[in-house]
């Protein structure tokens, strides 16, 4: 079986990748704890060592708002660590998927970007991710054999991994009976175990083509956007979320959901009005157009569920 070494195999998507790529490869998990992304020669040595087919990078600074006050560090986990991947992939001969952003662009759009579209990152988060990408290129500029994919997704939830949207509406929805959610920011949730299944796809493409025959490699290096189909905003997902939660049986003291706008809501960092992706080129090689954002979400609340009630997980921590 060929190796996938699977940086930042402790984060939300790195949990589901966990399990979706062990069918396909032999997986070698490196979660924060064994692989800290700011010592690059770390990074370097690492791979070096276990000498994978494919390294998967879901690993990253997520602290959208904490960025603008630390953008060094982020920049380093975004950008000089994928590069440092990207560089050492190439070398052996490695290909290299890594995770992206919806936050690369500025938002000004109304219809779902496409991946020719500009980046135009209007906040610390979104220029260290975009800095990564471009990292990521220049090492493909320099070697044209070195395969690659830049996946960008967005606003990313799952039932594994610490905190996100969905846990946090449904802690505020059991202690409180009004919430008030931005309406004015509209773009597509995407649960992370469809994320891993897309990208558990593009493994299984590049673990299986012959390395000395690249013609029938039908995944060429590039970037691909990929998030559950339809659009929405974080007040009517809100909404759903409740209405989700209410029918699997949660308990909820919630009796309101009140929309507000950006403005009433600031926040340290900037975020993009609109940020929907298309995702039409990958849907091609997927074979098929990405699962509905409430059918994703109705999954993980199903999943939470069983964790929560049937298990002694707790929200809460
Ligand atoms: N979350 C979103 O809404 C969203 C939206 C668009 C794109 N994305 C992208 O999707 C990818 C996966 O995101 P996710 O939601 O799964 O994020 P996540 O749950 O925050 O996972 C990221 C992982 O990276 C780890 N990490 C952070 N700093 C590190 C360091 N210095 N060294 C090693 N590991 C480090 C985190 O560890 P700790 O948990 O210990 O910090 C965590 O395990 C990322 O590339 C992200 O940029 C996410």
């Amino acid at each position: 079986m060929k190796t996938v070494l699977l940086i930042g195999s402790g984060g939300q998507v790195g949990q589901e990748l966990q399990s979706t790529l062990s069918s396909i490869a032999q997986v070698i998990p490196i979660p924060r704890e064994s692989l800290d992304l700011t010592q690059l020669d770390r990074v370097r040595e690492t791979i070096q060592k276990t000498c994978p087919h494919l390294i998967i990078n879901a690993a990253a600074y997520t602290a959208v708002d904490r960025a603008e006050s630390e953008p060094e560090l982020a920049t380093v986990i975004n950008s000089d660590a994928p590069t440092v991947m990207a560089e050492e992939a190439a070398q052996m001969g490695a290909a290299l998927i890594h995770i992206s952003t919806d936050y690369v662009f500025d938002g000004s759009k109304n219809t779902p970007y496409t991946e020719t579209d500009r980046p135009n990152p209007i906040g610390a988060y979104g220029k260290s991710k975009l800095l990564g990408e471009q990292g990521i290129q220049q090492v493909h500029a320099t070697v044209p054999e070195f395969r690659y994919v830049i996946l960008r997704t967005a606003w990313v939830y799952g039932a594994l991994g610490k905190s996100n949207f969905v846990k946090t509406m449904l802690r505020l929805g059991s202690d409180r009976e009004e919430v008030r959610v931005v309406s004015d920011q509209v773009g597509t949730p995407t649960w992370a175990a469809d994320i891993a299944k897309a990208i558990t796809v593009l493994s299984s493409h590049w673990l299986s083509i012959e390395a000395e025959d690249p013609t029938t490699d039908r995944v060429t290096s590039g970037i691909y956007h990929f998030t559950n189909s339809g659009v929405t905003s974080w007040y009517d997902f809100a909404v759903a979320i409740f209405e989700e939660a209410a029918a699997i049986g949660f308990p909820l003291k919630l009796q309101r959901v009140v929309p507000i706008t950006t403005a009433e809501y600031p926040t340290p960092t900037q975020r993009p009005a609109y940020s929907a992706l298309a995702w039409q080129k990958i849907a091609a090689i997927l074979n098929s157009p990405p699962p509905h954002w409430r059918q994703g979400l109705r999954q993980m609340l199903t999943q939470l569920y069983t964790q929560t009630y049937e298990s002694n997980y707790s929200l809460r921590r």
